[in-house]
């Protein structure tokens, strides 16, 4: 990383690349929020970019910075490995973002319960909406500080067949976000052509969505990224609804069907 140090994060190679160079990219119009911070591992990346950026810069990362011991075992190496389950990992969180600290704001807490005061936002990193009714809630609290032609907002998660959500949230919200690029295999940038206003962000909402209108979403998702993100990406969200009839959550979206 730009700034020498290495800090560990769940990105791929070619996510980190884009955290970076959208951070050195920044034109000084709002701040970087990062939901879903962990240990900071895309906030450093983001952070490294800002730094090289010679713009007025601020992140703020957000998460509950708690970790289990089977997930700090594989993602925290270098730090020993607790017994409990339900681990404090602000302070590791505090000592990799240390190198820019003067420059980052650590909300932790729930996402869900969050409001959003802090003026226009540059870069919106998503990396937290594993649920419908979270997603709903970071559009609601967080798209109205994008600026119009300037903000870009990463869903980390966008291709991820357990969370179809977040294409039947985006679809509805097209005529107010470009799909800028795709990178690596489950991550999707967009551009914010404009704000969505309180009715459209309402339309956009998942949460009360039955599975055969989030499918009808889904499937209108596909059209729209049709001849850029293949179809089959939107055919495997379709089949994980069918296997998990009314789940909105991303872990439970996961497991095998019939456990
Ligand atoms: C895939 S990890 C993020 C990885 C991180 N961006 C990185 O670079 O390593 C997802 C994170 O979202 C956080 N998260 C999920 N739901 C949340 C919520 N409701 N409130 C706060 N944090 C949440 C989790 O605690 C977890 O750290």
């Amino acid at each position: 990383m730009a700034s020498g140090v290495v800090v560990p994060s769940m990105l791929s190679h070619e996510e980190s690349q884009l955290y970076h160079w959208l951070g050195r990219s920044v034109q000084g119009d709002g701040a970087t929020v990062d939901l879903g911070a962990f240990a900071g591992g895309s906030a450093a990346r983001l952070l490294s970019g800002l730094a090289l950026s010679g713009r007025q810069h601020h992140l703020f990362a957000y998460d509950h910075f708690r970790s289990s011991s089977a997930v700090w075992a594989k993602h925290l190496t270098g730090f020993p490995v607790p017994r409990t389950d339900d681990n404090d990992i602000l302070p590791i969180a505090r000592q990799h973002l240390a190198p820019w600290a003067g420059k980052v704001t650590f909300c932790p807490g729930d996402i869900a319960a969050s409001h959003w005061t802090g003026g226009p936002i540059e870069i919106l990193a998503v990396d937290a909406a594993k649920g419908s009714a979270i997603a709903d809630h970071i559009a609601a609290e967080f798209f109205p500080a994008l600026v119009p032609g300037r903000s870009i907002l990463i869903q980390q998660d966008y291709l991820m067949a357990a969370q179809p959500w977040l294409p039947a949230q985006m679809v509805m919200l097209a005529d107010h976000f470009l799909p800028l690029a795709k990178v690596d295999k489950d991550c999707v940038a967009f551009l914010c052509l404009s704000v969505p206003a309180p009715d459209a962000l309402a339309a956009a909402r998942t949460d009360v969505l039955t599975d055969g209108q989030l499918m009808q979403r889904v499937r209108s998702a596909a059209k729209w990224h049709d001849g850029v993100i293949p179809r089959d990406r939107f055919k495997a969200m379709l089949d994980k609804v069918r296997a998990h009839p009314g789940v909105r959550l991303a872990w439970q979206m996961r497991r095998d069907p019939g456990r």
